[in-house]
Parts: structure tokens; C-alpha cells; sequence
């Protein structure tokens, strides 16, 4: 974090702040979780961790200060609030040291604390979801995603982009990809049926709804009144795939550009990745250090190789030919028509470009409705970035401005024309070129933190049977 306010006398002053202290301060007030107590000949040490930082403080508790007597039962996990002094440490790998004058217990924590132990399997972590962010990996993978939300915005904003809450209850599943989850106050044991079916009419919206696969189709239309805008959200995906890379509630970013053409959408995805990027380096040192030294070695030299690199660009008939070309036994097919699969995709990116790409240009039949319609009759201005380790990470396109081309697809793929009638009519009044793309923020957290499993970068996951927290 840049600023750190400075000790306070009589307010908490949280431990980044005390960590970062230029001088010996006196009477300083503080509160955290222990996460270690050691004692030893009249003296007591306490690892104190309050989450603003990385690092504890150590509390140094001499068996001659009246703080001595408030100690007993003051174990791991254990919430206490301590006064005393910050001064220079005679240990080493640390500078600072608080000396406690004054310890109150706020909330003690007995031997069946599960976080006993300095390490744990994330697998474990993640059957301990509500006490998981006070672990070190945890505690570094919610502040980057902090930082990182925050980032967002401010790429956007310094850029003059509109932010715009786009609904999450729709009646549209814009990716027609069929994963939408119902939204509903219908009776499920007797719902009002018309001629055997569901009579979705009664239902409160008076239609079919459910919960957003993405706010594009919305993006879009605030697009063509502030020319440049994004939205940042969650998102729903009913989708029973259970993969290290799949979650069925995640956060997309997703920008929308009029005056656009698809070159425009990966230069902006370019910049957007690179920013955030660079952010994270920037402000988020100490927790990518543990990352690169804990979770993927040599993580910090590859994002700091990434900042100047230069993104490929690969059309899609290319990368099929050389995917083909690479000898590679993938178990999926591969030809010309059928979508890259992740083995494809990460063969791509990590074997023959050992870098981000973008795809473009895929056929039309395996992408969406609202895609441009390239000349050549078969394919669409679509785009897909893929990075190693992660696979796709962003997905966009320009989008079909022209009224006839996509009335003619939305019928071909069987959408009827009157549930979008708003959506064309953005086509029928002062259309123009737009595109734009979602990035999958919990897929850009993967990447920046090198954590593997997307379970592990968003605070309470939803996947399948998993919705307990
Ligand atoms: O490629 P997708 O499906 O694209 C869209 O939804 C477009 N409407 C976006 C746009 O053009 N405005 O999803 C975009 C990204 C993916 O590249 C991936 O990073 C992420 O969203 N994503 C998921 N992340 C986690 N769990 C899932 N189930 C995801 N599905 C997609
Ligand atoms: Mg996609």
C-alpha cells in the first residue's frame, strides 16, 4: 500500500503502518490475532497479525510489566488488544518490536482452533473457508484481490470510461450457452401450468428469468449513449464442469467501445492486462514475494516480463495449423471448426508462442449470436486471450452493428427476434462499429498470484454441491 498514516497515540494503529514507522513511538494502541505464543525465562512473545500486511508484529510481554499478569490464556487465534511501545528490535529480520505495557483479551481461542499449525494443504484451507483469510496465503490473495479491484476502476476511470451496473436478474442468457441459473417465486411442487408446461407468465417478471452470464448485451447499449464504458460484477454460470479453472459465481470486467473495431479490443485488453499487472507490482511487493517464493517459483520475473512483452496475434485457421503442425498428442480432437479445448489453448500459448496470444477470427458456428460477420462468410471478429498456466483468460469481439446481418443470424441460431427487440433496436438507431471483451477477474487473480486452483482466489466459492459458506 502507498500511504501508511503514521502512529497514532490512543487510536489502533494498524500494523502495516506501525511496520513502517520511521522512528520509536510511544503508547501506541493496537489489535490482531495471535498467531504464535512462545515463552520463554520471563518473557512471552506474540505473533501479532491484524491483516493489513503480510508480516506480524512481535509483541514482547516481559514477565516484570504489569501487562505479564493479563497473559494467561492467551493462545493461537486467540483476539487481543495491546498498548505499549514500538521500538527498535534486538532480533533479527525485523526492525520493530512492540513492548507491551497493556494486554486485554477480546476473544480467546482453545486447543481445537484449527489453524494450530504454520502450514496447512489449501485443500484443508478450503474445507475452513470462514477462517481461511486469516492464514498467510490467504491473507496475501484477498488483499491482491483488493488491490487489483481497486485497479480496475482506476484503469477505467483515468481513461474516461462510464461505469455501469448492469442487472443481475435478466431474462436473457446473452453467450446462448444454456447456464443460466432460474430466478423464480413459482410454487416448485405446483407451479401454474398452461397446456402441461410451465406457464412462466404468472412467474413474478411475467417471464422466463435468471441470474446474468454477463452484462455485455446492456454494456452495449450504454455504450452507443457514453461511447465508452465497463461494467465489473458478478456473474453466473451453471455449468457442472468441475475444473481447477470453473467457478459457477465469478467477477467479470467487462468493457464496452463505440467507434471500436476488433484491433481497438486487444489493443485496450493489452493495456488493461499490462496496468493491472504492473499494479500488483507496484503495490503489492511483500504478498507476491511469498507468492513467488511459496506458490510458483519465478512468478515476479514473469510478470515482470510481461510488462514488456508484446502480445501475439494469431488468427484462429493459424493456430489450428500449427497446433496440427506440433506433433502434439492432445486427447481431444483438433480440426478446423471445432473449439480449442484448454489442452489447445495452453499448448498455444505456453509451448509454441511462450506468451500471451490472441486468437482471432474463429468460425462463427462455435462462437455467439452477436458477433461481427467477417467477409470471408465464415468466421467473426472474435477474440480470445490466452496466458500460460491459466489458458483463456479474456474473451471479446466486435460486435454484429449491422441490423439485417444480425437478424438474420439471430434466426439462423433460433433466438426469437421480439426477446431481444431492444437489442436490435440499438441496430435500427444510430448504430455504430463497437466492440468490446470480459476478462475473468478471479482467472487474472490466478495468474498474478500463480495460485492454481480458482477455488483459492475468490473468498467463498460456488461450485457444484459447494455453497456452503
Ligand atoms: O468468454 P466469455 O464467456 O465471454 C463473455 O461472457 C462475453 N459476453 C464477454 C464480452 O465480450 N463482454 O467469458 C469471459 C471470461 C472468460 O474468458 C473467463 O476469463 C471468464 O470470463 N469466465 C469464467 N471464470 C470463472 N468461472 C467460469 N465459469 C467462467 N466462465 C467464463
Ligand atoms: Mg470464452
Amino acid at each position: 500500500m502507498n500511504s501508511s498514516p503514521s502512529p497514532r497515540k490512543n487510536r489502533r494503529t494498524p500494523i502495516r503502518a506501525l511496520l513502517a514507522s520511521e522512528q520509536e513511538t510511544r503508547g501506541v494502541h493496537l489489535g490482531g490475532w495471535v498467531r504464535t505464543a512462545r515463552s520463554g525465562k520471563g518473557v512471552t512473545f506474540l505473533e501479532l497479525n491484524d491483516g493489513s500486511c503480510f508480516a506480524s508484529l512481535q509483541v514482547v510481554v516481559d514477565g516484570a510489566s504489569p501487562a505479564a499478569v493479563d497473559i494467561a490464556g492467551i493462545g493461537t487465534g486467540s483476539c487481543i488488544e495491546v498498548t505499549g511501545d514500538l521500538v527498535a528490535s534486538p532480533a533479527a529480520g525485523q526492525r520493530w518490536e512492540l513492548k507491551a505495557a497493556g494486554i486485554r483479551l477480546l476473544g480467546s481461542a482453545d486447543a481445537d482452533y484449527p489453524l494450530q499449525k504454520k502450514r496447512h494443504s489449501l485443500e484443508f484451507l478450503r474445507t475452513i473457508a470462514h477462517l481461511r483469510p486469516r492464514s498467510n496465503t490467504f491473507g496475501a490473495v484477498f488483499r491482491v484481490r483488493n488491490a487489483l479491484a481497486f485497479a480496475v476502476h482506476k484503469f477505467f476511470q483515468e481513461r474516461g470510461f462510464l461505469y455501469v451496473q448492469t442487472p443481475i436478474i435478466t431474462a436473457n442468457d446473452c453467450e446462448g450457452a444454456g447456464e443460466m441459473f432460474r430466478v423464480t417465486t413459482l410454487d416448485p411442487k405446483e407451479p401454474p401450468l398452461r397446456e402441461g408446461l410451465v406457464a412462466w407468465e404468472e412467474d413474478f417478471f411475467g417471464e422466463k428469468t435468471g441470474l446474468t452470464v454477463s452484462g455485455q448485451l446492456q454494456a452495449e447499449l450504454f455504450a452507443t449513449a457514453f461511447s465508452d464504458v465497463y461494467t465489473f460484477g458478478p456473474t453466473f454460470r451453471a455449468e457442472n464442469s468441475n475444473t481447477s479453472r470453473h467457478v459457477a459465481e465469478f467477477w467479470m470486467i467487462e468493457p464496452e467501445m463505440a467507434f471500436a473495431d476488433l484491433r481497438d479490443d486487444c489493443r485496450l485488453a493489452e493495456e488493461f492486462f499490462r496496468y493491472m499487472v504492473v499494479h500488483a507490482l507496484e503495490n503489492c511487493g511483500e504478498d507476491l514475494k511469498f507468492f513467488n517464493d511459496r506458490i510458483e517459483k519465478g512468478l515476479i520475473d514473469k510478470l515482470g516480463k510481461l510488462v514488456g512483452a508484446e502480445f501475439k496475434i494469431m488468427t484462429y485457421t493459424e493456430a489450428v495449423t500449427r497446433l496440427q503442425k506440433s506433433g502434439e498428442a492432445f486427447s481431444y480432437p483438433l480440426e478446423w471448426g471445432l473449439d480449442l479445448q484448454s489442452e489447445h489453448e495452453r499448448f498455444l500459448t505456453e509451448k509454441i508462442v511462450g506468451g500471451p496470444v490472441f486468437v482471432i477470427d474463429y468460425p462463427a458456428r462455435i462462437k455467439a449470436f452477436y458477433m461481427r460477420q467477417n467477409d470471408d462468410g465464415r468466421t467473426v471478429a472474435a477474440m480470445d486471450m490466452l496466458v500460460p498456466r491459466v489458458g483463456e483468460i479474456i474473451g471479446g469481439s466486435q460486435r454484429e452493428e449491422r441490423y439485417d446481418r444480425l437478424e438474420r443470424r439471430m434466426g439462423e441460431v433460433g433466438i426469437p427476434l421480439k426477446s431481444l427487440s431492444w437489442y436490435l433496436d440499438i441496430r435500427r438507431w444510430g448504430s455504430c462499429p463497437h466492440a468490446g471483451f470480459g476478462l475473468g477477474f478471479e482467472r487474472l487473480l490466478m495468474y498474478i498470484t500463480g495460485m492454481e486452483n480458482i477455488r483459492d482466489v475468490i473468498p467463498f466459492p460456488r461450485t457444484p454441491g459447494n455453497a456452503k459458506f
